[in-house]
C-alpha cells in the first residue's frame, strides 16, 4: 500500500512541485490549504502531470478543530510536508499579526496533533533570509542566525525555534528545517508554476512579466553593491531540484534514518548569480530584449547570499542539476502558457 504524505500548503508554488515529485516517487499525496494564495486549478495541473489527482482540503490549518477532524479521517499520514504559511516580506511589515499567527499558529497545531497522529515526523519550509547579509559566502548552516529584518523573516527564525524545543521535549517524531535559497522556474511542462498575485516582488516573475508585455520594464534595485557587477548576487535555484530534496528529507523521517530529531539544511545550488546576469539570462532564453532601468537599492535587500551546499550533498545525498538556463526557460514557458502567448 502507498505511503501517505500530508502536504500543507500543496497548491502552492513550491508546494504543487513537491506533490508531482512524491506522486512520482510512488506516495499517495493530501493536501491541506486554504487558496489564500493559490487556485484550485493547481490540482488540475498535478493530475495533468502525474495522472493523479490528489486530495485537496480546504481550510486553515490555524483552525484546530478542523484539523483534528481532518486527521480523523487520515490516521494514516505517515509524515506531514509544511508549507503553508504567508510569504510576502513587504506585507509582513504592514501585517504583522497576521504573519505571525498564520506561520506559527499553523505549525504549532501541527506538532500539537503531530502525536495523536502515525506520523513520523515533518518536513518544514525556512529560508536563506534566517542568515541576513552572512559574515562569510558561501553560507553554511553553522553560521550565525542574525536578527530578522522583517516580521517574515522572523517567523521563519521562531519557527525553526520552536521545531527545536518541540523535539527536545522528548516526543517521539522528527523534525527537518530546509532552509531555501531563491526558488524560480516551473515544471518543465508548464501544468504548474508560480502564481503571484498583482504586481510580483520577485526578480524572476516581474521579468517574465516584462517580457510578456504586462508590465513596463524591469527596475534593477542597486547597481552600487560590493559585488563584480554591482548588483545583488543570490543563489537561485529551480524549484523542481528544490521538491526533489523535499522527497528525500521526508524518506529521511520516514526511514527513521537522521541523526539527530531537529535537523536543517541549506537547498542551493552553491552559485550566485547577480540580478543582471538573470536580466541576461531571460533575454538569451526569450530572444526579446527587456526594457530596463537602474533604481535605488531596495530596502531591506542584502549584499549578496549563496548557499554552502556541502552538508545538503553530503547527508541527504542530494544535490541540484538543473542550470539557470533551465530555471528561466521553464518560467518563460510558463509565463507564456498562462498569458497564451505562442511563440
Ligand atoms: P505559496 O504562497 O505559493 O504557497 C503557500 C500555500 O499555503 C498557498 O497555496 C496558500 O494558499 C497556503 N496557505 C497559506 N496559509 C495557509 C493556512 N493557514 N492554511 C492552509 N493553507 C495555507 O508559497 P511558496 O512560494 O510555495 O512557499 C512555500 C513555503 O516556502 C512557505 O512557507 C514560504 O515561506 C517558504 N519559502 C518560500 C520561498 C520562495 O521564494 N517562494 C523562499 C523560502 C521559503
Ligand atoms: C532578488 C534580487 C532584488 C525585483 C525574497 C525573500 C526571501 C525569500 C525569497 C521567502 C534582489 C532584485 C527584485 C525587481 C530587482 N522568500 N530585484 N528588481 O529578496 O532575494 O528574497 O524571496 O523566504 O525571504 O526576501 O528575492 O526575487 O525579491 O529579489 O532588482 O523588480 O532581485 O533587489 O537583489 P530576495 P527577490
Amino acid at each position: 500500500m502507498k505511503q501517505k504524505i500530508l502536504v500543507t500548503g500543496g497548491a502552492g508554488y513550491i508546494g504543487s512541485h513537491t506533490a508531482v515529485e512524491l506522486i512520482e516517487r510512488g506516495y499517495e499525496v493530501v493536501i491541506i490549504d486554504d487558496l489564500s494564495n493559490s487556485e484550485e486549478r493547481v490540482i488540475d495541473g498535478i493530475e495533468a502531470i502525474t495522472g493523479t489527482r490528489p486530495d485537496l482540503a480546504v481550510f486553515d490549518i490555524c483552525d484546530e478543530a478542523k484539523l483534528e477532524l481532518f486527521f480523523q479521517g487520515h490516521p494514516d499520514v505517515a509524515a506531514i510536508i509544511h508549507f503553508a504559511a504567508s510569504k510576502a516580506v513587504g506585507e509582513s511589515v504592514s501585517k504583522p499579526l497576521h504573519y505571525y499567527r498564520n506561520n506559527i499558529v499553523s505549525l504549532v497545531n501541527l506538532l500539537e496533533v503531530l502525536p495523536t497522529t502515525q506520523a513520523k515526523g515533518l518536513v518544514f519550509s525556512s529560508s536563506c533570509t534566517i542568515y541576513g547579509q552572512p559574515d562569510v559566502l558561501p553560507v553554511t548552516e553553522h553560521a550565525p542566525v542574525k536578527k530578522a529584518l522583517s516580521p517574515y523573516g522572523n517567523t521563519k527564525q521562531i519557527c525553526e525555534e520552536i521545531l527545536q524545543d518541540a523535539v527536545t521535549s522528548g516526543v517521539d517524531y522528527r523534525t527537518i528545517a530546509l532552509r531555501y535559497f531563491n526558488p524560480i522556474g516551473a515544471h518543465p511542462s508548464a501544468e504548474i508554476g508560480e502564481l503571484p498575485r498583482g504586481v510580483p516582488n520577485n526578480l524572476v516573475p516581474f521579468i517574465t512579466q516584462t517580457g510578456a508585455g504586462i508590465r513596463e520594464k524591469i527596475s534593477i534595485f542597486g547597481d552600487d553593491y560590493d559585488t563584480p557587477d554591482g548588483t545583488c548576487v543570490r543563489d537561485y535555484i529551480h524549484v523542481v531540484d528544490l521538491a526533489k530534496a523535499h522527497v528525500i528529507a521526508t524518506e529521511r523521517i520516514l526511514s527513521g534514518k537522521s541523526s539527530e530529531k531537529y535537523e536543517y539544511f541549506n537547498l542551493g545550488t552553491g552559485k550566485g548569480s547577480s540580478v543582471k546576469e538573470i536580466v541576461e539570462a531571460f533575454e538569451k532564453v526569450s530572444g526579446k530584449e527587456l526594457n530596463k532601468t537602474y533604481a535605488p537599492r531596495r530596502p531591506g535587500d542584502v549584499e549578496a547570499v549563496y548557499a554552502d551546499t556541502s552538508y545538503a550533498n553530503d547527508e541527504l545525498g542530494w544535490k541540484s542539476e538543473l542550470e539557470l538556463g533551465d530555471m528561466i526557460a521553464s518560467a518563460w514557458k510558463w509565463e507564456k502558457k498562462i498569458r497564451g502567448i505562442d511563440s
